[in-house]
């Protein structure tokens, strides 16, 4: 069954927003670098390749559905906050963005009874829980260090241990999707 005109619309609209989020990790990532702050840049990089993942997911699946892939033109990101505790800040306001558009985009399947996209969509809405349950908890170890250099240090450390095409940041993770 073809994609109607609205759904096609709209992943072409989430897929741009996974490009956004690309994007927008990609100018943290490359902020930290600058700030000497390699684990977090590395982080942050991983996390830019994900999202392109999570757009070339959507992209197959309007492909495989036989709608058009209409790809916009991208905003440039905002300007990094001067901190790392805003960045990470910035980084969950984010997300929590991109999942009411999940969200928004479920809806809009269930309604039209498109059930071929609830899989995927499920997917999604299970990926969102995880990556603003990692960013939180970065969030609050952040916010533990405050001021303190080291600990500052430390985190960048274990943060520049993310495993390519691991789901979160943390060590022990491995959920390569
Ligand atoms: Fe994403
Ligand atoms: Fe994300």
């Amino acid at each position: 069954m073809q994609l109607s005109a609205e759904l096609t619309k709209a992943y072409n609209d989430q897929i741009q927003l996974e490009f956004e989020s690309s994007f927008a990790y990609l100018q943290m990532g490359a902020d930290f670098e600058l700030r000497s702050l390699p684990g977090m840049g590395r982080w942050m990089r991983l996390q830019s390749a994900e999202e392109h993942l999570h757009a070339m997911k959507f992209i197959q699946f309007v492909l495989d559905r036989g709608g058009k892939l209409e790809l916009q033109t991208l905003a440039a990101p905002h300007a990094t906050p001067d901190t790392v505790v805003h960045t990470f800040e910035a980084a969950l306001a984010h997300e929590q963005r991109v999942t009411r558009a999940i969200h928004g985009l479920y809806k809009k399947a269930l309604d039209a009874q498109d059930f071929a996209s609830l899989p995927l969509l499920q997917w999604f809405v299970n990926e969102q829980v995880e990556e603003e349950a990692t960013v939180s908890t970065i969030l609050e170890r952040l916010r533990m260090v405050g001021d303190d250099q080291t600990g500052l240090l430390f985190l960048d450390r274990e943060l520049g241990s993310r495993a390519p095409g691991a789901d979160s940041g943390a060590p022990e993770a491995d959920g390569a999707a």
